[in-house]
This record gives structure tokens, C-alpha cells and sequence, in this order.
């Protein structure tokens, strides 16, 4: 959302409802997938129209949700709804983004004739570019949002992020791409060279032909005609670029940021939350994710510690087994005191963390299984969204 709605929506069932866009973001391996997912599943329980896109999900997690191949998939309702509890509107649908097909794809979509998208397809210098941008998962996660989006056939699109190493790459991705079509050499050198021009474009073709003489005039030439070749295509990937940061942007979109508790993460977090701000945009969850579970009263630590102080006190008995028997217990309160301490303090270093967000830490804990299949997304689930 937006700095100016900043209405520190922290309540995940709320954006669940009334968002139209979700995106999960954080470093690698903290459970985005996992939370896009699980998020979605309650969104569908919920009654909304609701699409994934998840990138690289483990690979039972892409067999349970049917993403065997490209494109989007509507997942059997009886998968996240077997108790048939969910309204009739609710509606799941996943994919996965397939990010080796789709640069071409891009191309042939918005060329302006068959002869532009093969000259364009046929350029070496593309070839090796494309080689490039497909790899480029960020570009494709906002292409594919904006096209969804498009379609109006979802109340909700979840975003998935990639695991990339700048946290925000898939905010800059379609902004690089129209730099990159932007840049000035290339300009003047696709200029028809006309009055002034033409000594502009005289020393840059002197200047070409230096470059030429030591990368080779194949690839200059390649280059300039790559650039030809694009000529006024890079209107559309314009128009997009800049859709996709307005609804970026929009008081509809949530950004959730996903952490563990573990202190590097969280101090990638925090980087990564003052990142967004940079861009006007601000967190508006956060789920810590593989916390220590909670036990029932905050101050259980304290009480057991009492307890296993209590049970060392008492004087042995003579009796060696039953007095072996006293010692271990202890020692197994102290162990579930420490672990209760633990839980209370992760809470509460994030609980500072998410309120110097502006937000509120929903806390999934560390399950004792991988989340694969949907009754476990749905166990999830329902950490997030209460
Ligand atoms: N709360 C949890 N408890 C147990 N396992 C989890 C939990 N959250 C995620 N996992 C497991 O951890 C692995 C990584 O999660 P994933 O969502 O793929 O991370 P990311 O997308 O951030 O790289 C997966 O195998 C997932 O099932
Ligand atoms: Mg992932």
C-alpha cells in the first residue's frame, strides 16, 4: 500500500479480504512460497476468486497444487474445501512462473508485424539478451501480474517474490528493461542522422567503429539492429512498466513480509522494509515464520524454573532411583523453561521489529513437518489469518 494509507492494516484476514493484490516478500528461503500459498488457500475458503503465483515451489508443494506445467491451473475445490465449507464463489487457482519460454513470448505478443518479431527472434544480439532476461524472474513475476490483473477474472492475485539477492529487484525489473531500450547511444544511433545530428551521429559511428574494431563489427551491427529492429515496441513495454508500478502503488495492493526469527533474517527484514519506504510504499504484515511454538502463559518460564529449583531443593530421599528420577525431571523443566523463555523473547524482538514497521508479527510456528500438501497450507493458514 501506499505511504498515505499507511492504516497499519496488520490484520492478515483483513488484506486476505480486501486486498486485490498480496505480495510476499523476503530473502530466500524463509517460507514465502510457503505464506503466498497458505494465503491464498484462505483467501479461496474465504470466497474470493483468488490466483497464486508461485516461483520455484518445492517440488511436492507444485505436485499437491497440479503445477505440472505452464500456464495457470484451477486447483479441484475439493483439495482446499473437503469439508465443503467454503461459499460457492471461492475459487483457487495456482501457476507457476515458467520463466524459460516467456521472453520470446513477450516479443511475439507485442510486435508490430510477424517480420518485426522474427528479425527481432533471428538477432544474435537479442539471443544472448534474452539468454539474459529470461533469467531475469523478477521481470516475469510483474509481467504475469499485470496480465492477471488485466483479465479482471481474480478478486485476488497472490504474489509470490523470487529469492533474489537484491530484495527488491522485482520492483526495478520492468524499469530496468526501459532503461536499457532508453539508453541515449542507441537513440542516436537508430536517429535518421539529419542537420546538427548528423556530426553527432558521425562521431558516434567513428566511435562505433573503434568499439567495432575490438568486440568485432558483427556484434556492433548486431546491436544497432537489434535496436532497430525494437523501434516502437518499446511503447508497450512502457505502458506496462509504468502500470505495473501504479498498481504497485495502489491503496488495494499489500506488501507482506515474511522472516524468521532467527537475527540475520531479521535484520534482512528491516533492511528490506526501509527499502520499500524508498519506493513510497510500506509493509503492511509481517509473519515470522518457524517460531518457537508458544506455550500458554508468557510468564511459564519464571514458573517452571520455580518448580525445577523446588524438586533440587527437596533433600534425597535414599531411595537412588526415585531420587534420579526428581533430578531428571528438573532438568526437563529447566529445558521446557528455556524453550519458553526462547518463544517469549522471539515474540518479543519481533513484536519491536513489526512495530517499527508501522505493522503487526503474526507468528506461524515451526511445524513438525514440511507444508506440501493443503491440509498443511491450511494449518498455516490459519496461524495467519486467525
Ligand atoms: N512453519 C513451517 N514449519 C515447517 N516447515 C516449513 C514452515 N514454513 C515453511 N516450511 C518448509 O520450508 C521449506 C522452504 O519454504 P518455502 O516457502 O519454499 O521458502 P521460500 O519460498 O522463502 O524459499 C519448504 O519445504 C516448506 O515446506
Ligand atoms: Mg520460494
Amino acid at each position: 500500500m501506499s505511504t498515505t494509507a499507511a492504516s497499519a492494516a496488520a490484520d492478515l484476514g483483513e488484506l486476505v479480504d480486501a486486498s486485490h493484490v498480496l505480495v510476499c516478500c523476503g530473502t530466500g528461503g524463509v517460507g514465502k512460497t510457503t505464506t503466498a500459498a497458505a494465503l491464498a488457500v484462505e483467501a479461496a475458503r474465504r470466497g474470493r476468486r483468488v490466483v497464486v503465483i508461485t516461483i520455484d515451489p518445492a517440488r511436492r508443494l507444485a505436485d499437491t497444487l497440479g503445477l505440472a506445467g505452464a500456464g495457470d491451473h484451477v486447483v479441484d475445490r475439493r483439495l482446499w474445501d473437503p469439508e465443503s465449507v467454503a461459499p460457492e464463489t471461492g475459487r483457487l487457482t495456482a501457476l507457476m512462473l515458467d520463466t524459460s519460454e516467456t521472453f520470446d513470448g513477450l516479443v511475439a505478443r507485442y510486435a508490430k508485424s510477424e517480420e518485426q518479431r522474427d528479425r527481432i527472434l533471428a538477432n544474435r544480439f537479442y539471443r544472448n539478451l534474452a539468454g539474459a532476461l529470461s533469467g531475469t524472474q523478477e521481470y516475469m513475476a510483474m509481467e504475469r501480474l499485470h496480465e492477471l490483473h488485466e483479465t479482471g477474472d481474480h478478486d485476488l492475485i497472490v504474489v509470490d517474490t523470487p529469492p533474489s539477492r537484491h530484495a527488491l529487484d522485482f520492483l526495478d525489473a520492468p524499469q530496468r528493461l526501459i532503461r536499457l531500450l532508453d539508453n541515449r547511444v542507441f537513440r542516436v544511433m537508430m536517429a535518421p542522422a539529419r542537420g546538427a545530428m548528423r556530426i553527432a551521429t558521425a562521431a558516434l559511428h567513428t566511435f562505433v567503429r573503434q568499439v567495432g574494431r575490438v568486440v568485432g563489427t558483427g556484434v556492433v551491427d548486431d546491436i544497432i539492429s537489434f535496436f532497430r529492429a525494437f523501434d516502437g515496441m518499446e511503447e508497450g513495454f512502457r505502458a506496462r512498466a509504468d502500470a505495473v508500478r501504479t498498481l504497485l502503488a495502489e491503496d488495494s495492493t499489500a506488501f507482506v513480509l515474511v522472516t524468521s526469527p532467527r537475527r540475520d533474517s531479521i535484520d534482512e527484514a528491516i533492511y528490506f522494509a526501509e527499502q520499500i519506504a524508498t519506493h513510497g510504499l510500506t509493509i503492511d504484515g509481517l509473519v515470522a515464520n518457524r517460531v518457537h511454538p508458544e506455550f500458554a502463559d508468557p510468564t511459564d518460564g519464571p514458573r517452571l524454573r520455580a518448580r525445577a529449583a523446588e524438586l533440587r531443593a527437596t533433600g534425597d530421599t535414599g531411595e537412588p532411583d526415585a531420587d534420579a528420577a526428581r533430578r531428571r525431571l528438573a532438568d526437563r523443566y529447566e529445558t521446557v523453561a528455556d524453550l519458553a523463555d526462547l518463544a517469549a523473547r522471539e515474540r518479543t524482538v519481533l513484536a519491536e521489529v513489526a512495530a517499527h514497521m508501522g505493522t503487526r508479527a503474526v507468528y506461524v510456528p515451526f511445524l513438525d513437518h514440511d507444508v506440501h500438501d493443503l491440509r498443511a497450507l491450511h494449518e498455516v493458514g490459519r496461524h495467519l489469518v486467525g
